[in-house]
């Protein structure tokens, strides 16, 4: 009889144990596109979530503001939010979702797909520069590193020189960094085979694995695990003081906000739009050394000082945007790296790897190759910038030749 009742308490509990899991799964079917694992950090929430100040008056002194609001969660914005949140307290917006959940961006097996993906969801935006170059940029937090090959290298020393950093605190910081995200690669037969090849032709010395940028050819670091798990920028955010920062998702900054009273204009604000297409204001804290930071990539970062009145006062002028700062370099002088590619097609099975392998010439140019990302008629067809072969083979390798200089 012991038995029967063990039994019956058994199935009592699997009852309600399954009950929980209807529930949950009714629960996570009504949070529509919310995936769990989705927001990993209970800082990072979706931008609805945000709630105003009761009034922009009100607001400067008032109790939400932030010591810093920095716009763009991307490969500079989240290690940054992550490092201000210690001391301040700091906003980052982000116009793309979270990578924690998605396939596309996670696994290295999915690179092509990822880039393929042109629907309003995707973490990567495709755009075609004004000569006609096919190209794409990041929309998710964690930017470029969710959706780009994983290479990492430390910076030469003279472009360290160049910019003006602190050379002594830039080397402190690069391990914070790579004992993050970064990797030792596993060579794959083709980078071994590209590694020996580099250095047969003369791209010499060999040095070796080495995260230091050298002329040569070398073995770099990837932020993909030896799983083809991809680690982005958005994991460093665990580093952040989560009683410090708040994330907000799918929100798209339209508009910082300028307090013009003194004669010169102070940004205090930035107008941002919600997933739900609300419009919200967030407001900097009064602090004297409060900042805006913009950190929203290559085209995103002048799109936005444009829209906020930042640029060429004739070009702003012409589209009716008030002239908050009349500056004749805002979205002008771009330029991309050249680059050729070669493709070495085949109809054997190679194994897929992205850059694990590069040769650096004294001449700034940079040769690296991917392997096992091909187009067969049944697989994905994708026409993106870098990795445009219109081909139908199986298994394909790829050179990348550009320079940098
Ligand atoms: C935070 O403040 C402490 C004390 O002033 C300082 O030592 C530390 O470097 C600061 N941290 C950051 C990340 O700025
Ligand atoms: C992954 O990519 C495929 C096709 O490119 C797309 O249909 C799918 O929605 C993407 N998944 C996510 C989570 O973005
Ligand atoms: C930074 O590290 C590199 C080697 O990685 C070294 O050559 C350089 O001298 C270091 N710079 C400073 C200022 O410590
Ligand atoms: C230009 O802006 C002004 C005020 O900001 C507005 O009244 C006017 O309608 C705008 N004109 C156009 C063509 O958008």
């Amino acid at each position: 009889m012991a038995l029967v009742g063990g039994a019956a308490e058994i199935l009592m509990k699997f009852k309600i144990l399954l009950s929980l899991i209807l529930w949950i799964n009714t629960f996570a079917l009504s949070q529509a596109y919310e995936h769990p694992g989705q927001y990993r950090y209970p800082f990072i929430r979706p931008a609805s979530s945000f709630t105003e100040p009761p009034s922009a008056a009100e607001s400067r002194g008032a109790s939400k503001t932030y010591d810093y609001i920095i716009i763009g969660g991307g490969t500079a914005g989240c290690p940054l939010a992550a490092t201000l949140s210690q001391n301040f307290s700091v906003l980052l917006l982000e116009r793309g979702g979270t990578p924690f959940a998605n396939g596309n961006v996670s696994f290295l097996q999915n690179f092509h797909i990822s880039l393929a993906d042109t629907s309003q969801t995707s973490a990567s935006q495709v755009f075609i520069s004004t000569d006609g170059v096919i190209n794409s940029r990041a929309r998710i937090l964690g930017g470029g590193t969710c959706i780009n090959a994983g290479f990492y290298t430390r910076a030469s020393a003279s472009y360290i020189k160049r910019v003006g950093w602190d050379a002594k605190l830039v080397n402190e910081s690069y391990p914070w960094v790579e004992k993050q995200i970064v990797h030792r690669p596993e060579l794959v037969p083709w980078q071994r085979a590209f590694r020996d090849s580099l250095i047969e032709v003369g791209i010499s010395p060999f040095n070796g694995f080495t995260y230091d940028h050298l002329y040569g050819t070398k073995i770099g670091g990837t932020i993909f695990d030896r799983f083809g798990r991809r680690h982005t920028a958005a994991e460093l955010l665990a580093s952040a003081n989560p009683d410090n920062l708040h994330v907000l998702v799918h929100a798209t900054v339209q508009k910082i906000v300028f307090d013009k009273t003194s004669k010169r204009p102070r940004a205090v604000g930035v107008i941002f739009k919600d997933e739900n297409g609300k419009q919200n204001k967030a407001f900097l804290s009064k602090r004297p050394r409060s900042e805006i930071i913009v950190s929203s990539g290559a085209l995103g970062s002048p799109q936005l000082l444009l829209l906020s009145g930042i640029g060429p006062k004739a070009d702003l002028e012409k589209l009716n945007i008030s002239v908050v700062l009349d500056n004749e370099f805002v979205g002008k002088g771009m330029a991309d790296n050249p680059l050729n590619t070669i493709y070495i097609p085949t109809n054997r099975n190679i194994k897929q790897s992205l850059i694990q392998v590069v040769g650096i010439t004294k001449l700034g140019v940079y040769i690296e190759a991917s392997s096992g990302f091909g187009q067969s008629m049944d697989s994905i067809h994708w026409n993106n910038g870098i990795v445009s072969a219109e081909v139908s083979t199986m298994f394909l390798c790829v050179c990348l030749v550009y320079s940098n200089e």
